[in-house]
């Protein structure tokens, strides 16, 4: 092709522009994809019909009521009320008062145009010493928001564990240290498909595994606190997820038939670098192996070898029997996708990939970001928690559980960006960029086929994030601290457009 230009097509090509802009000739309007303002055809970047378009929380993080109508003391109860634990002295006891203020929050849920809902079970609440004796009380709470949602026409989707444990598991056996910890949420898991599958069709089991062992019990950072040595970890990793397992087989037992149920991992996620077979095949076999202590091992019923080689004597002990069961066949693969932590590359040596750049809150010490990657700070966090900014985490994230476990149905459990209160609820716009720049990967995945079934925004509402306090928001919806009064921001506008048009522009 001739891409040589000469003097005269230049000044040709920059009369046609100042034509156009000017309004030009009909001919050069006509080139425009618009007119006036109405929104570009959004045909080309639509989502599968019955997308779920949906908001998450969790318990702990929403409800307060931390000692109402039965409930035992959780984990998060323990930890938020030991001094320093918390930027600001902050707690969940009465976190955004969901728990009195549900009906309200679902009027909320239902006029920025969500179809689906993902809330959290508080295991202590069902169960306040963790076995033994149900709560009707708090079996009653959960089966009313429910009740609101379908009233809705908000479909429900449970999550039996987001972090907040009863504080009787942990001071009986150490908790997670113990397999006794992961019978006993099995137990509860079948109790609750039991009580709810006749009116909610998915469950997660547990949220975000690695995040939850790995800073509660390596270095201390989340509730329980513990900073274990490496054979005990990896005894804890495993009984989590045997736990897994074991909710798996009793939603089968308990549950309606057609009862769905997955995990809802925060994975370790890799894209290749630069697009190449070889580059995609590496970032694969890396995402496996990074993985190999929970979703491989949850998907695959066994750890890979390296991952046993690597831990040695520190390895975990388990039984063939034990290995079944946490590869229990499940529905989806439910992920929590904020990022990606690795860019990888494809190379001859052993193990045939190396990381070119990555980070994150909880992936092995890679290669950094470069200095002025661009990249969102947690409030609250002195700057030591970041997100690097990587898009393509939609589509390698969801793109790659189909190439690596062969999954015939995703759904993103979490993923949203921590910003600042600008004071009211029209600030968010960083919010709203972010969010259709992934959103933007995401079509890209399901107009290839990806069978992600539907996205849910984390969060919300404004809410306690953990160890940050209230300083971090991630909330389509503000919750002013104080007064605890909810008013939906800019961004629940631009969700609610987004899930009316089922398609991202
Ligand atoms: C957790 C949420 C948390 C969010 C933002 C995930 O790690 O599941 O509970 O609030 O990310 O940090």
């Amino acid at each position: 092709m001739n891409t040589h230009f000469t003097r005269r097509d230049i000044a040709k090509a920059a009369a046609a522009a100042t034509l156009a802009s000017s309004g030009g000739t009909q001919a050069a309007a006509q080139t425009l994809p618009g007119t006036g303002a109405e929104p570009s055809k959004p045909t080309a970047r639509e989502f599968p019909k019955d997308f779920f378009w949906g908001t998450a929380t969790s318990s702990y993080q929403i409800e307060g009521a931390w000692n109402e109508d039965g409930k035992g003391p959780s984990i998060w109860d323990t930890f938020a009320h030991t001094p320093g634990k918390i930027v600001g002295g902050a707690t969940g006891d009465v976190a955004v008062d969901h728990y009195h203020r549900y009906k309200e929050d679902v009027a909320l849920m239902k006029d920025i145009g969500a179809s689906a809902y993902r809330f959290s079970i508080s295991w202590p609440r069902i169960f306040p010493n963790g076995t033994g004796q149900p709560n009707p009380k708090g079996l009653d709470f959960y089966s009313r928001l429910v009740d609101e949602l379908k009233a809705a026409n908000i479909e429900p989707f449970a999550t039996l564990f987001h972090w907040d444990m009863p504080q009787a598991l942990q001071d009986k056996g150490g908790g997670w240290q113990s397999r006794d910890t992961a019978k006993a949420f099995g137990d509860y898991a079948g109790y609750m498909a039991d009580k709810l599958s006749d009116r909610i069709r998915h469950f997660f089991t547990l949220n975000e595994l690695s995040t939850f062992v790995e800073h509660g019990h390596k270095n201390g950072l989340l509730a329980p606190g513990l900073k274990l040595p490496p054979g005990q970890l990896n005894q804890v990793r495993h009984h989590h997820v045997l736990g897994h397992g074991l909710a798996v087989q009793a939603i089968r037992a308990k549950g309606r038939p057609g009862t769905k149920v997955g995990p809802a991992e925060h994975l370790i996620s890799t894209a290749p670098i630069i697009e190449t077979a070889e580059n995609i095949k590496a970032a694969a076999n890396a995402m496996r192996e990074f993985n190999a202590g929970y979703m491989t091992v949850m998907a695959e019923g066994k750890y890979t070898d390296a991952f046993l080689a690597k831990q040695g004597a520190d390895a975990p002990k388990f039984t063939d029997e034990e290995l079944k069961i946490i590869g229990s066949p499940i529905d989806f693969i439910g992920t929590n996708i904020y990022m990606i932590h690795a860019y990888v590359q494809a190379i001859d040596a052993a193990p045939g990939y190396k990381v070119v750049a990555g980070g994150g809150f909880t992936p092995p010490p890679f290669r950094p970001f470069p200095k002025g990657y661009p990249r969102a700070v947690y409030p609250g966090s002195n700057e030591t928690i970041v997100f690097n900014l990587s898009p393509e985490a939609m589509y390698w994230g969801t793109r790659q559980l189909v190439n690596v476990w062969g999954a015939k149905e995703i759904f993103i459990t979490e993923s949203g960006m921590p910003t600042t209160d600008e004071g009211d609820a029209g600030g968010d716009v960083d919010r709203i960029v972010w969010l259709r720049t992934l959103l933007t990967q995401l079509q890209r995945a399901t107009a290839e086929g990806v069978p992600v079934r539907g996205w849910f925004h984390w969060s919300t509402m404004d809410n306690l994030e953990w160890i940050f306090g209230f300083e971090p928001k991630f909330g389509l919806i503000r919750v002013d601290t104080k007064t605890l009064q909810r008013t939906p921001k800019l961004s629940a506008a631009w969700f609610r457009e987004t899930a009316r048009r089922n398609a991202v522009s």
